[in-house]
């Protein structure tokens, strides 16, 4: 029997690295079955639009170019600017009232441009965060495209339960239990590993204290601290739905570090800071990469449950479908959830 699909929440969605969007460029995407484009002016301003020309419906990321600071339609030429509106047809006449692109919401972070997503187009009720970006390193990001609907992916965070066998973490402890505030959701918690490379400096399995704050089920920051090195990260893992039941999942990472950066260790001698720094990224950030590759079989060939047979030892999944409901809501309004009852928060895990 096919499993019906979950339709696709409305929330903020990342659609590019601000690296990949220079002035004057123009890209083609899709958001939730949506084509869209997004483009950056000669100024630096990020617009994203329907893609369609509404003049005679050329899409605009095939051959669609940035002129100052409007899109030009390369089938006959007419211009938009930021508000949407036609500043100029290709023939030299009065732009028709009709012509107006779509705009889609968007917002530029950290490095990352989201773009809002409501099924009805309905504006955004709630804004993404803005966390401090001083003194973090450039971001390592990298996207895969998969068979998955966001929610799974934003789950998979605080399926506590799953931490040791798919990810081989030990001594999984929960920090903070699951709170809920609006849009954002949050949980910390604590386990070791061992980690290629870093582990041949220290004797034992390395110890991350991770806070999972997710903004949405598009955008989910990891914050990352590895107290034996003295290092903070940043993980960032966005889930964007394309089309049908694809994903782009992009993971972008970068870190923070202070006078404790291996200290102790010879090799702070040998190299230099920031050479060291994006190492110690590099391998980070490709732990967590491996950690997709790890779930991806089974996202990609699971069945949402919404019913699920829950035991003692699972995160705290129930808490966190009632959060999600939210996103699915005919409005945008974002609701409280009221607390759960029936989820006792779990102080300790098996080890793997
Ligand atoms: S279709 Fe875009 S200008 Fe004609
Ligand atoms: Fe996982």
């Amino acid at each position: 029997m096919e499993t019906p699909r979950m339709p696709i929440p409305h929330s903020w969605y990342a659609l590019v690295f601000s690296d990949e969007l220079k002035p004057g460029a123009v890209l083609g995407r899709q958001l939730a079955g949506r084509e869209i484009i997004i483009y950056r002016t000669k100024s630096g301003v990020v617009s994203a639009v329907e893609a369609f020309c509404p003049h005679l419906g050329a899409h605009l990321a095939y051959g669609g170019t940035v002129v100052d600071e409007d899109i030009r339609c390369p089938f006959h030429g007419f211009q938009f600017g930021l508000d949407g509106d036609c500043t100029a047809t290709g023939y030299g006449t009065k732009p028709p009232k009709k012509a107006r692109l779509t705009l889609i919401p968007t917002r530029e972070l950290h490095g990352i441009i989201f773009a809002y997503h409501h099924p009805q187009q309905a504006a955004p009720v709630w804004e993404p965060p803005v966390y401090d970006d001083e003194g973090w390193s450039p971001l390592l990001h990298t996207t895969l495209e998969l068979r998955d609907h966001p929610q799974e992916t934003v789950e998979n965070a605080v399926d506590i339960g799953h931490f040791a066998l798919v990810h081989h973490y030990r001594d999984v402890q929960l920090r903070q239990p699951i709170v809920t505030e609006g849009p954002v959701l949050k949980i910390a918690y604590s386990a070791r590993r061992a980690t290629p490379v870093l582990s041949r400096f220290i004797d034992h399995q390395m110890m991350f204290e991770m806070d999972l704050l997710a903004h949405g089920m598009g955008y989910s920051l990891v914050r990352v601290n590895v107290p034996a090195f003295g290092i903070q990260a940043r993980l960032f893992v966005l889930a964007t739905p394309t089309s049908g039941d694809r994903l782009n999942l992009s993971l972008a990472l970068n870190l923070r570090t202070g006078d404790a950066f291996l200290r102790g260790f010879p090799l702070r001698s040998l190299l230099p800071h920031r050479l060291l720094q994006r190492l110690i990224a590099g391998v980070i950030f490709n732990g967590f990469v491996g950690d997709v590759h790890q779930d991806k079989p089974i996202w990609e060939n699971k069945r949402y449950l919404a019913q699920p047979a829950l035991a003692d030892g699972d995160g705290p999944i129930g808490r966190f479908r009632i959060w999600s409901k939210q996103f699915y809501s005919e409005s945008a309004q974002v609701v409280e959830p009221p607390p759960s009852s029936q989820e006792r928060p779990i102080h300790e895990l098996q080890p793997g």
